[in-house]
């Protein structure tokens, strides 16, 4: 018999989830001592009915919030109808969700999968076949230090930080790994066998570090003259997140990449991923050669589908509401010397500290604000698409509190 767990309880809630876990699950997961519950708009809520402003949104994930309306009500309505068909069949919403992401992206052709990783797994694919039909010494793939591109092994094997790597190598043979920003570095790595050039527009994992325009530009440059693909991957950045439908239309002409991979926020928290490819990276992949079971469901779909016509309206409050926040902050970071630097575009945005930031995400959990640290040393803000300047200074308001309390600890100053 399972063990189900009450909830509406005190802490004793936290103590039996954790002893259970700790029996009967891998223990890969550092989870902060928090057992939720369940949302609505921008807060979730614990097992004990505490509030907490929802900066984090599951890591990206949840851009409309919780329990938006128009969700809930799609989500009874298709569960009663069908929940998986396969792609064994036709089912009415992957066409209209593929012409939506082609008006949206510039690009063709979409793949549909479930997560961000296995979206990074077919990109690459994408790329080794377009390098196998022109020769079989051009399979290398160009990625940043410092990237953060899933858990899979293809998507680990480009992926620019050594911590996540070391335990599972050897690795996919042909990545080669080069400094984000630096056109030079580039240019001396990037040659005939070359397959595929991975950029993340702004790194997130990374510490929310976003890529110059011209960097870009040079990378698509380069990819062009060598005839490999140019593999953007919009997981974090993209759909919304930098208040334009992909981050790489932040530039102006647009920088367009022949891949392009997106999922966190595409179908808020029903898994989605997808592949968008021009018909040039799309012809790479033909019949049999790539598949998913779950992949591109009539659920997922149709969430997505509605979360892209909400966030047609929401794209110039993204922009503005980015602007408002990270003014905000910046105002905070007169006050406060360990605060380094505030990076970011629209709704992605990150504090870095003269400090790790674990204790003070610790500390705004118990002040009722969720958000997280990365890369040692950046408070990282995923806020949802919905937040308003309301929320916005409320998190502020916490966030300054949190900062007088860290000015006081020793290890600060
Ligand atoms: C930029 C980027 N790529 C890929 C991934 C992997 O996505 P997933 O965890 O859905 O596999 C992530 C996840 O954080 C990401 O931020």
């Amino acid at each position: 018999m399972s063990t189900v767990l009450p909830v509406h309880e005190d802490t004793s809630a936290l103590d039996r989830v954790r002893a259970l876990e700790s029996e009967y699950l891998l223990q890969n997961y550092a989870r902060y001592p928090l057992v939720l519950d369940r949302g609505k708009g921008c807060y979730v809520y614990d097992t004990s009915g505490k509030r907490y402003l929802d900066f984090i949104t599951g890591i990206g994930v949840n851009a409309l919030g919780h329990a938006h309306p128009r969700l809930v009500k799609l989500i009874r309505e298709q569960a009663g109808r069908m929940l998986h068909s396969s792609n064994l069949y036709y089912h009415a919403y992957q066409g209209p969700l593929a012409e939506r992401l082609a008006k949206a992206s510039g690009l063709r052709r979409t793949f549909f999968c479930n997560s961000g990783t296995e979206s990074m797994e077919g990109a690459l694919k994408m790329a080794r076949a377009h390098g196998h039909k022109i020769d079989s010494e051009k399979f290398e793939i160009v990625a940043l230090h410092n990237s953060f591109h899933g858990r899979t092994l293809g998507a680990l094997s480009i992926t620019g930080q050594e911590k996540y790597r070391r335990d599972f190598e050897p690795l996919l043979p042909g990545a080669r790994f080069v400094p984000p920003n630096d056109e030079i570095a580039l240019e001396q790595v990037v040659n005939e066998h070359t397959a595929g050039i991975v950029i993340e527009w702004i790194q997130g994992e990374g510490g929310i570090f976003p890529m110059s325009i011209e960097y870009v530009r040079k990378a698509r440059e380069l990819a062009d003259r060598y005839d490999a693909l140019l593999v953007f991957d919009e997981i974090q950045c993209g759909v919304g997140r930098v208040g334009k439908h992909f981050a790489y239309q932040l530039s102006d002409p647009v920088v367009l990449p022949d891949v392009m991979v997106a999922a966190k926020p595409l179908a808020c928290g029903i898994p989605l991923g997808v592949i968008v490819a021009n018909d040039r990276a799309a012809q790479s992949i033909g019949s049999g050669m790539h598949g998913s079971t779950f992949g591109g469901g009539p659920l997922a779909c149709r969430v997505a589908l509605e979360f892209m016509d909400i966030l047609d309206e929401l794209l110039p409050h993204i922009d503005r509401m980015g602007c408002y926040f990270r003014a905000k902050l910046e105002e905070l970071q007169k006050q406060f010397h360990f605060i380094r630097e505030v990076r970011g575009h629209g709704l992605m945005v990150g504090v870095e500290l003269a400090f790790p930031g674990k204790q003070l995400v610790l500390d705004a959990i118990e002040q009722g604000l969720l958000i997280n640290c990365t890369h040692e040393t950046v408070l990282r803000f995923l806020p949802p698409y919905i937040a308003t300047e309301k929320e916005i200074d409320r998190a502020v308001s916490i966030l300054k509190r949190l900062f007088k309390l860290a000015a006081k600890r020793d290890d600060v100053n």
